[in-house]
């Protein structure tokens, strides 16, 4: 019996993994790497700042320092930042805010489970906070998705067991950490057919089985 739902929070409540893509075009543009384009992109998702930034680099020849490497990954969040501050409560992906009204009326408890420094200020921004009862998140792991901490620390964080959560994602890492963590997984977003997760809908408007997937 499913008690909590953990949401990852880029590509499923709000649709930030377009603005994260942005912002490193910008980035590879800028140091030359012409030919970072959206399938490298999507390797990105669910991975760690410095993870996707070696994605950026790899496409291009230039070797840089781990200092340079900082650097470069704190100038593409302070792209990403600039981004956010356009964020309000419209930037809620579709049935997002209802999906998580009707949790909260059956008494699911609601958890985020994102490896992104940046999710409380998004969760703040878009004016989801208020339905969150605990965010795990990059400040909390020290290891990125495919490994399942991100969703063990808020299945703790929920007080709740492994098996009694059921992970919202749209990365194939993040349904490899949800399995890990013993899970049960729903895939969304554009990939969702070939995310391997137990359930699919192409955004949470569409999932009809709400009863099946929290039994
Ligand atoms: C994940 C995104 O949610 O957060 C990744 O899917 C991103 O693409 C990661 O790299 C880290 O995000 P941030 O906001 O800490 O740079
Ligand atoms: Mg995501």
């Amino acid at each position: 019996m499913i008690k909590g739902v953990i949401f990852d929070l880029d590509g499923v409540l709000v649709s930030t993994d377009e603005l994260h893509y942005k912002a490193w075009k910008r980035l590879a543009d800028e140091i030359g790497i012409r030919e970072f384009n959206k399938e490298d992109n999507e390797k990105q998702r669910g991975v760690s700042r410095m993870e996707s930034l070696e994605i950026v680099l790899n496409k291009g020849q230039k070797r840089y320092t781990p200092k340079e490497k900082e650097a470069l990954a704190e100038r593409k969040n302070s792209y990403y930042r600039e981004m956010l501050e356009t964020l309000d409560d419209h930037a809620a992906l579709a049935g997002v805010v209802a999906t998580l009204e009707m949790l909260q009326t059956k008494g699911i408890l609601i958890g985020i489970g994102s490896v992104s420094k940046n999710a409380p200020l998004i969760l703040a921004k878009t004016g989801l906070l208020k339905y969150i009862d605990q965010v795990s998140c990059g400040f909390d792991i020290k290891r990125s998705k495919p490994d399942p901490e991100v969703f063990e620390v808020a299945a703790s964080k929920l007080n709740l067991k492994e098996e009694e959560c059921l992970v919202v994602e749209d990365s194939a890492a993040g349904v490899v950490a949800a399995k890990a963590a013993n899970m049960k997984s729903l895939g969304v977003g554009p990939y969702y057919k070939i995310l391997g997760a137990d359930y699919q809908a192409k955004t949470l408007l569409d999932v009809i089985n709400w009863e099946k997937i929290l039994c």
